[in-house]
């Protein structure tokens, strides 16, 4: 962060100073979580419904922080009185990224691989200068600024994926954190529950190339025809990828391996270049095609481009993260969340990677379909079984259409039980995993990831299940 007085603070959030010296400088981080405080901290303090900031303030003066944005007045606790801490947060980070002229603004949205592009986009731009980026999915209301404030003068890039449950929520995020390059990844159904349609969503994710000013640049997918389309909706350059003919850089000649990793040719207006993925997932190729966009636009030469993607690894835990046994099991663990889309590029990739062997799938429910709820589980059993998965382990009643859309095609060979938690799985794991076999495990959160965890305590153990 960059250093402001608490006069400069109070009047960015427009604030009112108690007790609190206007001279005094923020030089450290903006915390809401007391224990994180260190010298020259501001601590924002949040009323939360069964514990309230405003109680730890005193704790956060004492740790070094010079003031404290809240809500209400805490005896003998230099204040920035708001109305609203979220709010003031966010205009403080406008403030600090106004500040900083030398900053590059990325921000990124989609239905699905928001977070694995950020990580990607982040490790191709840290290649060129100081990048700040938020770890895990931290982009919602308060991750956006949170982050943002983390940007000091030395911060070339800043990173940020904007994550929205409704209309208006990404021109919100661009209202704090206004981007110079904005990439649009895919419109799915993920959160549809909230939107109401697939159009909606467009409407929705569109608003981040709405924000972006006529010398910014767009970036957009050109395999998905909701996202394309959006280049009519900015005033910004557009910048398409995908393996489409009319895309600006393209992925050609896709090729997969055995362990599920993509190579291809990347053609760009300055030229092609061979590029190996070391990520497991087809997917992967359109997240990488949207990074090498960004990187292209902030000057990476093809050549090195070419390089950079082959080494992107993965950074945030439980995406298409690939583990191999002692006993000679291979697991992918893509437990962090789920849509229907999500689970096809993860299906998808367990068919690659067991192409010859025993491929099992762990699949949980996928939260927030809404009314899409049962036909989205289903969909997602049916391509289980259209893929010829071998063996599916449908987790917990909710889950139960992916159970019956499987069983329902026919001509499937594979077996599909239904059971009641996470435990119960792991049980039949345990009982059935022989050497060599593949085990994808995947829900929408709900402890899922426990499946993924047994198998990993499992490997480490050395048993063979
Ligand atoms: N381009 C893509 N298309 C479809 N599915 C993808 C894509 N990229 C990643 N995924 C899948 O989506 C899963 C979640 O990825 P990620 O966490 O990056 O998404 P997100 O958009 O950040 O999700 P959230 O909305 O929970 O923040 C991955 O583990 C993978 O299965
Ligand atoms: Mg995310």
């Amino acid at each position: 962060m960059i250093a402001l007085s608490l006069a400069e603070v109070a009047s960015a959030v427009d604030g009112r100073l108690v007790a609190a010296d206007p001279r005094v400088r923020v030089t450290g981080p903006v915390e809401f979580d007391s224990r994180k405080v260190g010298p020259g901290a501001l601590f924002v303090a949040f009323p939360g419904e069964r514990v309230d900031g405003h109680d730890f303030a005193a704790a956060a003066v004492e740790a070094g922080a010079v003031a404290v944005l809240g809500t209400r007045e805490v005896p003998g606790v230099p204040l920035v009185l708001v109305d609203d801490a979220l709010t003031a947060m966010g205009r403080l980070a406008r403030a600090v990224v106004d500040r900083l002229p030398g900053l590059t603004v990325i921000g990124l949205t989609g239905s699905s691989g928001k977070t694995t592009t950020k990580d990607l986009i982040a490790q191709l731009a840290a290649r060129l200068g100081p990048t700040v980026a938020p770890p895990g999915s931290f982009n919602n209301e308060l991750g956006h600024p949170y982050t943002a404030l983390q940007a000091g003068p030395d911060t070339r890039y800043l990173v940020m994926e904007k994550g929205a449950r409704g209309v208006g929520h990404v021109r919100y995020l661009c209202d704090v954190v206004p981007p110079r390059i904005s990439v649009v990844l895919n419109v799915g159904v993920a959160h549809i529950g909230e939107f109401g349609s697939r159009e909606t969503i467009a409407l929705a994710k569109g608003e981040l190339v709405e924000a972006l000013p006529a010398d910014g640049l767009a970036v957009l997918n050109a395999d998905d025809p909701l996202v394309d389309a959006m280049a009519a909706r900015t005033r910004a350059r557009v910048v398409r990828y995908g393996e489409a003919a009319h895309a600006d850089l393209r992925a050609v000649e896709v090729t997969m391996d055995d362990r599920g990793r993509a190579a291809f040719t990347l053609v760009t207006p300055e030229g092609t270049a061979p590029v190996r993925l070391g990520l497991t997932g087809r997917h992967q190729v359109s997240n990488c095609l949207a990074a090498a966009a960004v990187a292209r636009e902030l000057g990476m030469p093809l050549t090195e481009l070419a390089v950079a993607l082959g080494e992107l690894g993965l950074v945030s835990t439980r995406r298409m993260d690939v583990f191999e046994r002692t006993d000679g099991v291979t697991v992918i663990d893509d437990s962090y969340n789920a849509n229907p889309a999500s689970m096809a590029v993860a299906l998808r990739a367990l068919a690659g990677i067991g192409r010859d062997r025993r491929t099992v799938a762990v699949l949980g429910y996928m939260a927030e379909l809404g009314p899409f709820e049962r036909d989205g589980h289903a969909e997602v059993g049916r391509l289980a079984a259209d893929l010829g998965v071998d063996r599916l382990l449908v987790v917990g009643e909710p889950a139960a259409p992916i159970h019956e859309g499987a069983t329902s095609v026919s001509d499937w060979g594979g077996e599909s039980v239904l059971l009641t938690d996470q435990a119960a799985a792991v049980e039949v794991l345990r009982r059935e995993l022989r050497p060599g076999d593949v085990v994808l495990v995947k829900g929408s959160r709900y402890r899922t990831w426990e499946v993924a965890d047994a198998l990993r305590a499992e490997a480490s153990k050395g048993t063979a299940g």
